[in-house]
């Protein structure tokens, strides 16, 4: 873009977008100018912890700074729509917290208005440039694993319980970025089942079963009613097997030299011969940093170099239309929909 430094906004100080502040205010190559909340006691909060930044109640006094190259918006995800579509109007970069919208069709819009305005859009999905994450994606795409056949992932507490939005919405963005991630096919069906135990009408957990073009699949568990926290995934490959722990402090990673292979045996008329490798297990060392750093610097890099960003619209697109396949199987009593529909 012809700069060396990229001037931030952040709209929403709350519970996440305090880290992002903190993630944009703490950037080489970017100078945070405006932190915006409607909340006046967050905004003083963030003043004193980095007195350098000039602080708002009001989101579009923002956008009317030509200085502002780019905005981050950390709001509830029933704004994301509004806000995002007013910044790309106003001919701000945008970086715009998972989900990207509430509904896959206002995601489409703004992914159009990005692609208009030669803008950078790029969607919150931090699990995308966690180390081990990249990783993994390393090892599959390397062919490590041999054919990946199907994964599931687990991400579940105690809290934060949501009211508006449920468990499905709130924690598998994650996981769904990370399975499209990781496989790169495009998901045709969703079947999810969920239950509504503290509020009416708001899935505290659900499990959901996701099918790709290429006979891939994935399961998802996530919930805010558990008493285990667990951040887990485990992938299974047709030469081999991997986990990613993300609680574990270090050894985040293990790969299973596990497999079954089935051959045809001719000693017993042709018949089909099933045998189990139990392999080495093995812990690789797998590159620090913290995810949210890298993600807020390749949002910097992208918009100052000109770069294509990894979690880009269209990614935040996908994701949103998987969202809203599960949720009408949620009602469904697990009907598999296609995103297609969406
Ligand atoms: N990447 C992650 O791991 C992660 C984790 C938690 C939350 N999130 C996402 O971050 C977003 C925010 O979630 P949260 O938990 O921080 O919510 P929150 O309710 O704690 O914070 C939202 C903030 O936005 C402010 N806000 C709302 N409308 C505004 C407006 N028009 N102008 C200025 N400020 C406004 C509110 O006052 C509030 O302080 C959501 O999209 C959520 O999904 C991401």
């Amino acid at each position: 873009m012809g700069k060396d430094i990229l001037n931030v906004a952040v709209v929403g100080a709350g519970y996440w977008g305090q880290n992002l502040v903190r993630s944009f205010a703490t950037a080489k190559r970017c100078n945070l100018k405006y932190v915006c909340d409607l909340d006046e006691k967050l905004l003083a909060v963030q003043k004193k912890r980095f007195p350098f930044i000039k602080t708002s109640t009001d989101f579009e006094e923002i956008l009317g700074y030509s200085e502002v190259d780019a905005v981050v918006i950390a709001t509830e995800v029933g704004s994301h729509f509004r806000i995002g579509q007013e910044s790309l109007e106003a001919g701000k970069h945008t970086y715009i917290e998972k989900p990207l919208a509430s509904k896959a069709s206002d995601g489409k819009v703004l992914v159009e208005l990005a692609k208009e305005k030669g803008l950078k859009l790029m969607v919150g999905h931090l699990l995308e440039y966690h180390p081990a994450v990249r990783f993994l994606k390393e090892t599959i795409d390397k062919g490590r694993l041999g054919q990946p056949y199907y994964m599931y992932t687990q991400r579940v507490n105690l809290g934060i319980v949501r009211q508006d939005e449920n468990a499905w919405w709130s924690l598998a963005p994650h996981d769904i970025s990370i399975v499209c991630y990781l496989f790169g096919s495009e998901p045709v069906s969703v079947a999810a089942h969920g239950q509504c135990y503290l509020q009416r009408d708001i899935e505290d957990v659900v499990f959901a079963t996701i099918k790709f073009t290429d006979g891939k699949m994935a399961n998802i568990h996530c919930s805010w009613l558990d008493p285990h926290k667990i951040r887990k995934m485990t992938i299974v490959g047709s030469e081999s097997m991997v986990t990613f722990d993300d609680m574990e402090a270090t050894e985040k990673i293990r790969v299973y030299d596990k497999t079954v292979a089935i051959k045809q045996d001719i000693t017993t008329s042709y018949a089909e011969v099933i045998s189990l490798r139990f392999g080495d297990i093995v812990i690789p060392k797998v590159p620090g940093g913290e995810p949210l750093a890298l993600e807020c610097r390749h949002f910097i890099d992208c918009v100052l170099d000109d770069k294509p960003v990894r979690s880009d619209g269209i990614d935040g697109l996908r994701v949103l239309r998987v969202l809203e396949a599960g949720q009408k199987s949620l009602k469904s009593n697990g009907e598999p929909i296609s995103p297609e529909d969406f």
